[in-house]
């Protein structure tokens, strides 16, 4: 199946990185933009101005689209209500007006593992309560949610520090040394996307994603990894625990005065900090026939990190 996909996030990292493959896969993307997007294959996409408070603005993105596929989505904020207005209440505005179209079978939910933790900070929140809106109210629509663990590539902006330390010999720690993480190649993210497009019928459900070890990564794993096909010691860095809970605290404060959208915040923190981030492939691998490619070590030595 072809047709026309509704697309939220298109300059963002996963959105960014959907468009080509999706338009080489004959899909024609209307793409909801906030400001002039910058995408190489800007002549290919039919952009809608707007954003997600923006009714009129997903009428017309929705318009005549066989499938919605959102992953428009606060990733920074200073308060839960940053959060939830776009993750909670911009979603649930989409949903409604995806449903009130007829020909709009389908919808993607591009959510997060961290909505499993929804205690751990405000974004994991958001996630967990924006599921739970969709969930009750997609009414016939085909609701699927995708909770992908950490997801790395070309263009992402906030695993790369983490690359460009890896490559200078460093690996710095946030907390628990012993924490299990797992790991996501946006390519491999990308190919489920387009998997879940062409299931029929839609593959519905909750899903987790990561790159296919079950088992994940320590911070020891990933140092040794980067050891071995760099061919130099990778120095582990225990970041100073009270300085960095320190940091986080600060910089919620600033970004409160000086009205600027946070990463490190103590919510961040504690979502770094969680010792257990295992999920499980299993039900998206049964649901779509989708298998991983794309492991840490393998996006090391191809030079894939971003
Ligand atoms: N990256 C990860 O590791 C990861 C892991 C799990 C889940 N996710 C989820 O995947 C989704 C995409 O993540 P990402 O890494 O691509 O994030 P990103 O690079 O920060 O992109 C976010 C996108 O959402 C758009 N957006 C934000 N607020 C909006 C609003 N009010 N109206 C319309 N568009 C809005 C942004 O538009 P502007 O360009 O105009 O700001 C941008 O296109 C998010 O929902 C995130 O929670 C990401």
């Amino acid at each position: 199946m072809a047709g026309v996909v509704a697309l939220t996030g298109a300059t963002g990292f996963i959105g960014g990185a959907l468009c080509q493959p999706l338009a080489q896969a004959g899909w024609r993307i209307r793409a909801l933009v906030r400001r002039a997007p910058d995408i190489a294959l800007a002549s290919r996409i039919e952009w809608v101005r707007g954003d997600l408070d923006d009714v009129a603005a997903l009428r017309r993105l929705v318009a005549n689209a066989d499938a919605v596929i959102h992953c428009a989505g606060a990733v920074r904020g200073r308060s839960l209500e940053d959060f939830d207005r776009v993750n909670v209440h911009g979603s649930e505005r989409l949903l409604h007006t995806a449903r009130a179209e007829l020909r709009c079978t389908r919808f993607l939910f591009m959510s997060s593992l961290a909505a499993r933790e929804p205690t751990l900070s405000w974004y994991a929140a958001s996630k967990h309560h924006a599921e739970e809106v969709l969930r009750q109210q997609s009414g016939a629509l085909a609701l699927t949610i995708f909770r992908p663990t950490a997801v790395y590539g070309p263009g992402d902006r906030e695993l790369s520090p983490l690359f460009r330390f890896l490559r200078r010999g460093l690996l710095p720690v946030p907390g628990n040394q012993h924490a299990r993480l797992t790991l996501l190649h946006v390519h491999d993210l990308v190919t489920a996307i387009l998997r879940w497009l062409d299931s029929s019928p839609p593959a519905a459900g909750t899903f987790e994603l990561h790159d296919g070890r079950a088992d994940g990564y320590s911070w020891q794993t990933i140092a040794a990894i980067a050891a071995r096909v760099q061919g130099r010691p990778v120095r582990l860095l225990n970041l100073p625990r009270t300085g960095l809970t320190l940091a986080a605290a600060v910089n919620l404060r600033l970004a409160r005065w000086l009205r600027y959208q946070p990463m490190l915040t103590p919510g961040k923190l504690r979502e770094l900090r969680h010792p257990d981030w295992i999920c499980d492939n299993s039900a998206l691998a049964a649901a779509l026939g989708w298998r991983p490619r794309i492991d840490f070590e393998r996006a090391m030595r191809e030079g894939l990190s971003g």
